[in-house]
């Protein structure tokens, strides 16, 4: 495994905690890739009965790695992008996935909350989509789940004004099942965790396969992700990328709709 993600594997639960604190736990490529086995791994080791993902440091996770995306914009990318594996993974798991979130759940740190099963949060928790600020689009089959969970005008203002969404918002709408204390978190996240692996995991397997259409949200995610790619290319986000590694505000005032 890599430095920035740590796993352990205990009485049926994979605990998996984002570990690249320095950074906001910004995901990388790697990172991706770390992800991706796991999950994929989870369904077929006939052990975990439930997936636990948490984040150290003082957020749950910036989202994508930004200077990744650079990157990928400027025709440096890595060659295989496991990002696409992660999101297969998370729309085909049929292991039930808790998630621990406290302060920021930026980009995908808020739309893989979308395939979770059980998402607590701590009073400090935050969701934000701000993918119009990056000039690109929404990913994970979030441009399907996310209007379908919270209603069309709540999740174009995520996505399109990139605000963060507070706790007991999240819960309203329906993101997020429950706050706990901070303090509280993770020892509150185990716990759900061992009560839904004491369940029949055939049974929430199964019910878990009827109650999404991996097929679909595949779908979804691959014609988001065509759509993604065009947009990393595009003036708007290189402006975007450039303002963020510059620390300072972008400005698309000059930059025409193509
Ligand atoms: N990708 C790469 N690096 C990131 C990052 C990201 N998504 N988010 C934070 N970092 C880095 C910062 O560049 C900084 O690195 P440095 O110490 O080498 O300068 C470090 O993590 C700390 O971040 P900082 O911005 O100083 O922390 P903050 O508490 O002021 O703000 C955030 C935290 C998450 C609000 C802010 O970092 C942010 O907006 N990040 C980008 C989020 C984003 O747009 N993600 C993509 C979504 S699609």
């Amino acid at each position: 495994m890599i430095a920035e993600i740590r796993v352990e594997q205990a009485n049926g639960i994979l605990t998996i905690t984002l570990a690249r604190a320095d950074k906001k736990n910004a995901l990388t490529n790697e990172m991706y890739g770390a992800l991706a086995d796991l999950i994929e791994n989870a369904g077929q080791d006939g052990t975990t009965r439930v997936v636990l993902v948490q984040g150290d440091g003082d957020i749950f996770t910036a989202g994508n790695d930004v200077g990744e995306f650079a990157a990928i914009a400027a025709g440096k990318g890595p060659g295989e992008r496991h990002v696409h594996r992660f999101l297969h993974a998370l729309a085909k798991s049929t292991v039930p996935l808790v998630a621990a979130v406290h302060g920021k759940a930026v980009g995908i740190g808020t739309t893989m909350l979308l395939h979770c099963d059980y998402v607590l949060l701590a009073p400090d928790a935050q969701l934000m989509t701000p993918f119009a600020n990056l000039a690109l689009v929404p990913e994970a089959a979030s441009s399907y789940l996310l209007p379908l969970r919270v209603g069309h005008v709540r999740a174009f203002e995520m996505f399109a004004l990139g605000e963060p969404i507070d706790a007991n918002s999240a819960v309203a709408w329906g993101l997020a099942n429950k706050i706990c204390a901070k303090d509280e978190l993770r020892a509150q996240a185990k716990r759900m965790a061992e009560k839904i692996a004491a369940k029949p995991a055939g049974s929430l397997s199964a019910m878990k396969l009827l109650m999404r259409n991996a097929e679909a949200l595949i779908a979804k995610m691959d014609s988001e992700s065509a759509k993604f790619e065009e947009r990393l290319a595009s003036a708007e986000a290189r402006e975007a990328f450039s303002a963020f590694a510059e620390k300072r505000k972008p400005d698309f005032s000059s930059i025409s709709q193509h």
